[in-house]
């Protein structure tokens, strides 16, 4: 919940990591079930004082797992109905999108400026969009295979540390000394920049992963060992961040922004927001990411959407839930 001035009022967090870690992912049907179960409970903790000051609510009706969004949309319903309240089905991507604009966010307290161009980056996405509008919301270019989140943490599984990895390898890799804060590195290792001469706007992370396997296992090279892992990393990083921004700087130009933002999970990375933050300096131009609360899924940022909508005048109409659905406007309302 957000209150007037869009701080958060009231949040709660319901996790499932714990409940798929046994299966080493996450299983659709466990996770159905879990929301059924865990909405009403989480409805029950809202302070009743704050409930008359309600406007409207919103709910996340994609993209995602079918059974998780109609557990989420059946309840909103059955909410919006006994509260008498308008209900905006609402995109996730559309979320991340616009959340480095949220309080604590860099850009916070300034206009959304339109058009910018935003890259999404997090354990299931890789996309840049020009965003012209709340409403028109272009994808300029996406990762034809793996996302940057889905790399970090295979790599991480791969080594040995875990998932999910992203924030793990990148204290490995600030841990070589030939590794700058925005994150340039000098070391044995170097990776073909992926995708640089492609001639288009989308990413590619296999071929990337693929170099790293057969490093890792020492084919047709000397097997890394743990020792090498932070100089390892830290090109990868360097390799990785260089094949993001290279089409980050090349939508901008084309399409003559002012500003970039970076959202999603990999946001939080130290080594991005410093190399976007140094390299769009350079081209004149702010780069805005979300705090980092606000980097990983979380309700607040949907909240935030609903407030553009909601201040925007855009009504709600009805919907159903959509397991795909690119960003744009809320669902049910045409483009
Ligand atoms: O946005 P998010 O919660 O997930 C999806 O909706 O997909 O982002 C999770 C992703 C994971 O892949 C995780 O490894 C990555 O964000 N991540 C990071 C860092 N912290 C989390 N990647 C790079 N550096 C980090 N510090
Ligand atoms: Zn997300």
């Amino acid at each position: 919940m957000l209150d007037r001035e869009g701080r958060t009022a009231w949040a709660v967090l319901s996790s499932q990591i714990e409940l798929h870690q046994p299966y080493g992912g996450c299983v659709p049907e466990l996770a159905a079930r879990t929301h059924l179960s865990a909405l009403p409970q989480l409805w029950r903790q809202v302070p009743p004082e704050l409930l008359p000051a309600l406007k409207a609510l919103g709910v996340t009706a994609g993209p995602g797992l079918p059974g998780c969004l109609l557990a989420g949309v059946n309840f909103a319903r059955g909410l919006a109905r006994s509260a008498g309240l308008p209900l905006y089905g609402l995109n996730h991507l559309s979320g991340h999108l616009f959340s480095p604009f949220m309080p604590g966010g860099e850009l916070s307290g300034r206009p959304v400026l339109f058009p910018h161009v935003a890259l999404l980056v997090s354990g299931g996405h890789t996309e840049l969009y020009l965003v012209r509008d709340l409403c028109e919301i272009l994808l300029l270019g996406q990762t034809q295979d793996d996302a940057v989140g889905e790399l970090l943490d295979k790599v991480s599984a791969m080594l040995g540390y875990g998932y999910p990895g992203g924030a793990m390898l990148e204290s490995i890799a600030r841990s070589w000394p030939g590794m700058t804060p925005a994150g340039r590195c000098e070391g044995p290792f170097a990776f073909t920049i992926p995708m640089k001469l492609s001639g288009d706007l989308n990413f590619s992370y296999s071929g990337i992963k693929t170099a790293v396997v057969r490093q890792v296992r020492g084919q047709g090279t000397p097997a890394v060992a743990p020792h090498q892992h932070p100089a390892l990393l830290a090109a990868l990083f360097d390799a990785v961040l260089e094949s993001l921004w290279i089409k980050v700087r090349a939508a901008a130009e084309a399409y003559a922004v002012s500003l970039i933002t970076v959202s999603g999970g990999v946001a939080l990375n130290g080594f991005l927001r410093e190399r976007f933050t140094q390299e769009a300096g350079r081209l004149g131009l702010p780069c805005g990411f979300p705090c980092q609360q606000h980097c990983l899924d979380n309700a607040e940022m949907m909240a935030w959407l609903l407030r553009l909508y909601y201040e925007a005048g855009i009504e709600p109409t009805p919907f159903d839930a959509r397991s795909n659905w690119s960003p744009g406007p809320p669902a049910g309302v045409a483009a």
